[in-house]
């Protein structure tokens, strides 16, 4: 009992020790220099904590700074982007430079080639295709495959020929889109947008007495009206000129029996190619 009653005390006597230097700072850890602590700036940020319980538990690394976001680029309008370009093409040559220059048609960069047209430039005819296929954006040239020899021989059964030195009987070619779209599928409404001043602009260059809208890609465009099947045939109006609607040669490769509507349209263009001017 009395060895028990010792250690007790003991005990005791080495916990109030403890307690009373651990309150004094003496179970701080010590370097060989002795340090006057009382004398230390109270913000230093070097000062050593005071090891309690809870400092000597490692405190969570401060997470590294976020990195500031980068500022928002100015949001482009590609539609004026177009217009501004289109706009400054005084020629035919400067309207495929700015094509081939144009940054915000993603269908550029499947393409092999800028096709701007083909034909006469002094035609009376200009005829809009929708876009170029493979044998098109191989050639650099529209209506080459195909739809291009099924228009060449509608064309050729009213007299108009591509490589007809003379205006009046020959043909001037282009496309709403100057790249072929991939799978050939359809140009999307913003990639016609896009494309739209530049047509606009090269009409205007051109020129033409007449234009012929082949499909409903330029349809959409040229009229902002679809459904090529209804609108065949009905002459329209845009930027200032005469506009004929016609089923495009791919669709008449494959519905031959709707060469009947072709043949009546082609009638009218010559008829009308006929009429003269009215004063
Ligand atoms: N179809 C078109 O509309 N244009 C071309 O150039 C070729 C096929």
């Amino acid at each position: 009992m009395g060895i028990a009653q010792d250690i007790l005390e003991d005990w005791h006597a080495s916990f109030a020790a403890l307690s009373w230097w651990q309150e004094l700072g003496v179970l701080d850890p010590i370097g060989e220099a002795t340090v006057d602590r009382y004398a230390l700036p109270a913000a230093d940020p070097h000062a050593p904590q005071r090891a309690t319980p809870a400092a000597q538990t490692p405190r969570p690394q401060a997470r590294p700074a976020a990195p500031a976001p980068e500022p928002e680029a100015p949001k482009v309008d590609p539609v004026a982007v177009s217009r501004q370009m289109a706009a400054a093409c005084a020629t035919r040559e400067a309207l495929h430079e700015a094509l081939a220059a144009y940054p915000h048609c993603d269908l550029k960069k499947g393409a092999r080639n800028t096709v701007l047209s083909d034909g006469n430039p002094q035609a009376r005819v200009m005829i809009i295709g929708e876009a170029p296929g493979a044998d098109e954006d191989r050639q650099g040239l529209p209506f080459v495959g195909r739809a291009g020899q099924m228009l060449d021989r509608m064309f050729a059964a009213i007299g108009l020929a591509r490589s007809a030195p003379d205006a009046s009987a020959s043909v001037y070619i282009t496309n709403v889109m100057p790249w072929k779209p991939p799978g050939n599928r359809d140009p999307s409404t913003e990639e016609i947008a896009m494309m739209l001043p530049f047509l606009e602009r090269h009409v205007a260059l051109i020129d033409p007495d007449v234009m012929v809208v082949m499909g409903n890609i330029p349809a959409q465009a040229v009229l902002r009206q679809r459904g090529i099947t209804r609108l065949r045939g009905q002459w329209a109006q845009a930027w200032g000129k005469p506009v004929l609607p016609m089923l495009h040669p791919a669709y008449l490769l494959r519905n031959p029996i709707a060469k009947r509507e072709a043949w009546a349209d082609l009638l009218a263009l010559q008829a009308h190619l006929r009429t003269p001017p009215q004063p």
